[in-house]
């Protein structure tokens, strides 16, 4: 184990989150399974309280769809950045307020921007295009739609390519120098009322440097909306804070992002007399250490590699297959012994991609013992596909030594569902 991890400890050769032994619940509950601890959920949403006492802070819902994890969020006052009319039923259940909700998006269509506006939650406009499209829906509903402009800042954020979302050539947002006339076409036109800007320039970003860059960049545009006779109530400055992953690649925290960008926002703000709502939108850093991913050794196999084959893949992790990433590997039944020999981690789908972990040093191990992999609470269960007829498993939090299924493993009924074979293929 490394890093300050309050909710994971090893007790008797077994792995614990909090006081719940995971070898114990895997046995109990079946693998794979996502295992989440709502301390550390809680303790993550706190160092950001702390950090930006006067932000709002947007959780990313599409690093974490679980409907009690979304709860304990909006108990502690997050508000959500959503993708998709799908995501907006789910926080509204959740009980996050739709002050405090923004539908982002580079592709919606006119059902999802009548959702959006019937619902009351404000959108983050991607283009030119999509402001006309917009407005012309609000105006046959009778409304007006709160909007912000998704800015392409073009910065640098030194992270994985399919994660990097703030080039200039991204398919996300306008570019800089367009962004001032649009707002201002948009403060002319009926059903739509510009409220800010907003950006975001990838994730598992482990420098603060580019959220400096795009900070400064966001406030140069600022300054031309308001040259030009525009409002800015709000800057959303997105999410993309990066996590500890690998043993030697520390991640900055929080306060280092406020150090790094609240300097900018205060002065430029001063100097510019406008006092908008800052907004940040966190996904991994909230919610990739509290989780767990639990998988049962099915064969240890001897062959030019010794290969652990478990019984999850990409179907349920897809990250390392994605992304190459790393999530550290510990036997949940063996966690105190030192390391016998070097493994490559492989899923049951029929894909010889399908790596979970490659060349890891782990004790000697066999058939039932149960592996876990770190920092799976990001991107994990909302990644998992029903591939190779595969059903996703089940999620539990844990709280103290309480253990409950939030969501419960789908079976092969899950794969049928919707599904139905017609009548004229019948004879
Ligand atoms: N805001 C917007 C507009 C986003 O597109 C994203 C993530 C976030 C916030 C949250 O970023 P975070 O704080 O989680 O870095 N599946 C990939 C990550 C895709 C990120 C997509 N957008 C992965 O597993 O690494």
């Amino acid at each position: 184990m490394f890093g300050p991890k309050s909710h994971l400890t090893t007790r008797n050769n077994h792995l614990f989150m909090e006081d719940v032994d995971c070898f114990a619940l895997a046995q109990h509950e079946g693998t794979p399974l996502y295992v989440t601890s709502e301390k550390r959920i809680r303790e993550n949403i706190r160092a950001y309280q702390r950090a930006f006492p006067d932000a709002d802070k947007y959780f990313a819902v599409k690093a974490n769809g679980n409907l009690s994890i979304l709860r304990i969020l909006a108990q502690e006052g997050m508000g959500a950045d959503i993708f998709s009319a799908g995501e907006l039923s789910v926080v509204r259940m959740a009980g996050i307020p739709k002050d405090k909700i923004l539908y982002n998006g580079n592709s919606k269509s006119e059902r999802d921007h009548e959702m959006a506006i019937m619902a009351g939650v404000r959108m983050s406009v991607d283009s030119k295009e999509e402001l006309e499209h917009l407005a012309q829906t609000a105006q046959s509903l009778g409304r007006e739609a709160e909007i912000l402009f998704r800015v392409n800042p073009d910065v640098s954020a030194k992270t994985h390519p399919k994660i990097a979302t703030g080039l200039r050539s991204s398919k996300f947002g306008i570019p800089s120098e367009q962004v001032a006339e649009t707002y201002m076409r948009a403060a002319n036109l009926d059903g739509v009322r510009p409220v800010g800007l907003h950006c975001h320039i990838g994730s598992q970003i482990l420098d603060t440097a580019p959220f400096a860059e795009a900070m400064g960049k966001m406030m140069d545009i600022a300054a031309a909306v308001v040259a030009a006779g525009g409002k800015i109530e709000r800057i959303d400055i997105g999410g993309g804070l990066g996590i500890q992953y690998q043993p030697d690649s520390p991640a900055p925290t929080p306060e280092d992002l406020a150090k790094a960008v609240l300097p900018i926002f205060m002065s430029r703000c001063r100097s510019l007399r406008i006092a908008p709502k800052l907004i940040l939108e966190p996904g991994r850093s909230i919610v990739a250490d509290t989780t767990v991913m639990l998988t049962s050794v099915n064969v240890v196999k001897r062959a030019h590699v010794n290969f652990v084959a478990v019984d999850a893949g990409f179907n349920v992790l897809a990250r390392p297959m994605l992304y190459d990433s790393y999530h550290h590997v510990l036997a949940a039944n063996h966690s105190d012994e030192a390391a016998a020999e070097t493994c490559t981690v492989v899923g049951p789908i029929c894909e010889t991609g399908d790596i979970l972990a490659r060349d890891r040093k782990l004790p000697a191990l066999a058939r039932g013992d149960v592996l876990a992999f770190l920092d799976a609470g990001a991107y994990g269960f909302s990644m998992a596909s029903q591939y190779n007829g595969q059903p996703r498993p089940a999620e539990i939090l844990v709280s103290g030594n309480k253990a409950d299924v939030t969501r419960r493993s789908e079976d092969a009924s899950s794969l049928l569902a919707g599904q139905r074979i017609l009548p004229r293929l019948m004879w």
